[in-house]
């Protein structure tokens, strides 16, 4: 007994007088690993931490007693959801106990899992004395002392992350992970091809196809060069990407000193993330896919993929078929039916809209119904064809005939002008035309996760084993000694790290719930009032960590505050750089409340009224306002609908940057529309921005929105808000008539705002006010989608 307690004094005292000597150099995270040396498994402590404290190194769990060596963005609390990088084991996850990653003298870094078996290793060797290093732009390397030649280097293998000034080489790629929460090797995979283009490619243990770029495209048509053979993308800090096949694209916030990845998600599209600091969440800023079903193989084979922008991306399996797994729905589904090749028991099924890519025998111009399915019934192994006047080839106004071996990569869509005929058994009694009901949501995360093998070769037993367990104990004390030391001096040294760390340190998590008190505190008693409409009046605030915040005080006292909570989180979750960022909520007693970031130019209303918006600022808002619409009503799988688009509601941060606001208070909508919810069974939104699907009691879409957003553009060609209300139905009317006799820009330079003194890029503006004119369509089905404005705005096409 008295042994091991001198020990442990020793060993206090020894400790002690370390650590007032120099306060940091025991417990310090260092960016570096000596050779010789290991991080244990089990030493939670044991994690390499780049020097400004961005990036850590070290074991990830990915299931239950899984782990994975994994470099990930330093964000304190986030549990699960880290933002990874980059994996060394992915596919072999190491056991929770007596794994390490060892630096050995001979230069070779090794994996190595319950102290058995190597899982993976860098196979380098040195003569040289070398470290590991995790450097502040996320890169681990290995690298001899003496010279700083690098061995290996994770920004040679990446995984599914691009960080910036990462390259993207000849023969690497970047594999999405399986799901969500499954970080093994998914199906989806960006690369340079064989023709030194970049594409994206769905490659299962069945099939694998291209689907970006278009493949019907040829390469120049969708700007790529096949002629430089060096093979290498990456983007830049400022958020510049760039390809040697000629592809390039910038984010809209280029420039800005903000973190970005640029991942291959579960979902096989590839998507530039950015965000200002882990404090924010990440925002989509571009993704190459916009039409989510034209990604192969999202609903495996057999199936149909529907996007709806009411509910998102769904699956569906054909007629005849089952799902093989619905929580995995890249396995597709299998026939329900046997099938028959003798051509009296078979008929077909005729599924408009429908269609399939790839998989076809060939193609047959001219062919009628009756031939193309005398075609099909030939070969036993045509499961069904499709029939389609082509505008690809010439002749066009001709029926081609493609006979499918395989029915992969469908998708319904109401714009396909196509037809696909489906063989089934003439006794399956479906009726021909056949209307799909079963429909599944898609979900992008598997459930079930493996548990490794638990059992570990157990060490000897002795005579030592009483020894050994007192030496812990003894270390753990000194341990918890030393931390509450480590912890004085941190604490002591607050005041001088405090500014530095501010940036990597939420200290709360980002969007949480708020006491009453801490909200009258911020308010200081709600005496700053800053605003009013909507179901509310804003106030200013601070919060205890100094953030600006808008406080929205919601009039209505809502459903229970479990309700409560659970809407406004959804709208928490919702992030875009047009989007108004929410902080948090508060809900006591009858009190609602919102919290978001404060907007230093107010809203687009007030600007309007001054002369603060020249014309690039007008155009950027109206680009930037279609966007935020866009990703409500599309790009988020919970359709938002805003409901009160007007430019009270548009709020212009420092940069004079769009931020859309108060589409909290609109549901999301799974099914149904915005009179579904019992709370908006009365009519929502502003007079003078109201679509007349309101009036004439029509269903509520998102074409609502395309109408108030067609109002806002009017109001910033012309300057003028809805004094009356019927006065923007009229002017629409006026500009309509006058288009009619003259010429546009003679119109255009009746309309617009006096306050631009005439300066502004004419070919911009005509397309604004032809967009406006598009959108504020009585019909809702002529206006155009949220997302086509955006691509007309931007590419400066006429509608
Ligand atoms: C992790 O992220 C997912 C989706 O982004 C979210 O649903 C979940 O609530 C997050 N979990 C935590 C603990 O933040
Ligand atoms: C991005 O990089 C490309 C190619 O290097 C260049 O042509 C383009 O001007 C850059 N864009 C910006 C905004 O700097
Ligand atoms: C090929 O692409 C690389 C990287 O984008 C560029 O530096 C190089 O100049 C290109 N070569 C040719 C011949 O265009
Ligand atoms: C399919 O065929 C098998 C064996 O030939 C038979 O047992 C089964 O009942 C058939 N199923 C249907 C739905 O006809
Ligand atoms: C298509 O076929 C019909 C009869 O089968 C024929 O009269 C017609 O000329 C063909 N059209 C073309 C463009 O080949
Ligand atoms: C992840 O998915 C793969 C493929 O379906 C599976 O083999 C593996 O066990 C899964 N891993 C976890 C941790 O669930
Ligand atoms: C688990 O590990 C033990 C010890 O190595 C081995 O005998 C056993 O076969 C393993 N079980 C599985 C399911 O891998």
């Amino acid at each position: 007994m008295a042994i091991p307690f001198f020990f442990l004094y020793l060993l206090l005292l020894l400790l002690l007088l370390s650590v007032l000597s120099s306060p940091f150099s025991s417990a310090a995270p260092s960016d570096t690993l000596s050779e010789g040396s290991s991080l244990s498994i089990e030493n939670t402590n044991d994690v390499l931490i780049s020097q400004s404290g961005i990036f850590s190194a070290g074991f990830f769990p990915v299931g239950d007693n899984a782990y994975c060596f994994t470099i990930w963005f330093t964000e304190p609390f986030c549990d699960n959801n880290c933002s990874v990088i980059w994996m060394a084991n992915r596919d072999q996850p190491v056991n929770g106990k007596k794994s390490k990653l060892s630096l050995l003298h001979s230069g070779n870094l090794l994996l190595i899992d319950a102290g058995r078996s190597i899982v993976w290793a860098t196979n380098t060797a040195s003569q040289f004395s070398i470290k590991l290093r995790l450097h502040d732009n996320g890169n681990l390397f290995l690298y001899e002392k003496e010279g700083g030649r690098v061995l290996w280097q994770s920004f040679d293998y990446p995984t599914d992350t691009l960080l910036p000034q990462q390259p993207l080489t000849k023969d690497r790629q970047l594999v999405s992970s399986r799901s969500r929460s499954n970080y093994s090797s998914g199906f989806y995979k960006l690369y340079f091809d064989s023709d030194n283009v970049l594409r994206l490619r769905y490659d299962s243990p069945e099939t694998s196809s291209i689907y970006w770029p278009n493949t019907w495209l040829l390469t120049w048509d969708g700007g790529r060069s096949t002629f430089n053979s060096s093979r290498i993308a990456f983007f830049d800090s400022l958020g510049n990407f760039t390809s040697s096949d000629d592809f390039t694209f910038t984010s809209p916030d280029y420039g800005m000193r903000v973190q970005r990845i640029l991942k291959i998600d579960c979902d096989g599209n590839l998507r530039l993330y950015s965000r200002e600091n882990v404090r924010n969440k990440w925002i989509v800023s571009w993704q190459a896919m916009s039409q989510p079903c034209r990604i192969h193989g999202i609903c495996g084979p057999n199936s149909m993929c529907n996007y709806v922008p009411s509910s998102g991306r769904r699956c569906s399996c054909l007629p005849g078929f089952k799902a093989k797994d619905y929580s995995d729905w890249s396995l597709g589904c299998e026939p329900e039916l046997n099938r028959s090749c003798s051509r009296d028991e078979i008929s077909y099924l005729k599924l408009s809209n429908v269609e399939f890519f790839g998989y076809e025998y060939g193609f047959f111009p001219n062919y009628t119904l009756q031939m193309c399915e005398d075609l099909c019934s030939k070969m036993c192994n045509c499961k069904g064809f499709q029939l389609r006047f082509s505008r690809r080839y010439y002749p066009s106004n001709i029926p081609y005939c493609y006979p499918k071996k395989a029915l992969l990569n469908g998708q319904y869509s109401p714009h396909f002008d196509g037809d696909i005929y489906l063989k089934v058994p003439k006794t399956s009694g479906f009726s021909s035309s056949y209307k799909h009901v079963e429909d599944s949501v898609l979900d992008c995360s598997v459930k079930n996760v493996v548990q490794l093998n638990r059992t570990y070769s157990k060490s000897h037993q002795n005579g030592t084993l009483k020894s050994v367990m007192w030496f812990a104990f003894g270390v753990g004390v000194v341990e918890f000694f030393s931390i509450v030391l480590v912890w004085y001096f941190l604490i002591r040294n607050q005041n001088n790290l405090g500014a530095a760390n501010q940036g990597y340190f939420c200290v709360e998590s980002c969007f949480r719930k708020f006491t009453l008190s801490e909200i009258k505190r911020a308010t200081k008693g709600f005496t700053e009032e800053i605003g009013r409409g909507g179901g509310g009046i804003v106030y200013k605030g601070i919060l205890s960590d100094d953030r600006v915040a808008a406080i929205k005080l919601l009039h209505e006292a809502y459903q229970g505050e479990e309700e409560f909570r659970a809407e406004v989180s959804t709208f928490g979750k919702l992030n875009h750089m047009n989007l108004i960022e929410m902080w948090g909520y508060c809900a006591e007693g009858k009190h609602r409340l919102l919290v978001y970031k404060y907007m230093e130019h107010g809203s687009l209303a007030e600007n309007l009224l001054s002369s603060t918006l020249d014309w690039e600022k007008r155009f950027d808002i109206a680009v930037g306002t279609a966007k935020g619409l866009a990703y409500l009503h599309e790009e988020c799988l919970e359709w938002v609908l805003h409901c009160d688009v007007k430019p009270q509601n548009i709020l212009l941060d420092s940069d004079y940057q769009p931020k859309v606001s108060d589409f909290g208070l609109s549901r999301p909508l799974k099914r149904g529309n915005c009179k579904v919810s019992s709370r908006f069974s009365r009519i929502r939104g502003t007079r003078g921005y109201m679509a007349p699907e309101w009036v004439f009691n029509l269903p509520i879409t998102s074409k609502v929105d395309v109408y108030s957003y067609g109002i806002v553009l009017l109001e910033i060609v012309t300057g003028k808000g809805p004094t009356v209300e019927m006065e923007h139905q009229r002017l629409v009317i006026q500009v309509r008539e006058k288009m009619k006799k003259e010429a546009v820009d003679s119109v255009i330079e009746m309309i617009i705002d006096p306050k631009l003194e005439g300066k502004y890029d004419r070919a911009k503006m005509e397309i604004l006010v032809m967009v406006a004119l598009n959108c504020v369509n009585e019909d809702r089905e002529a206006r155009p989608s949220m997302k086509q404005v955006v691509e007309m705005l931007l590419h400066q096409e006429s509608p």
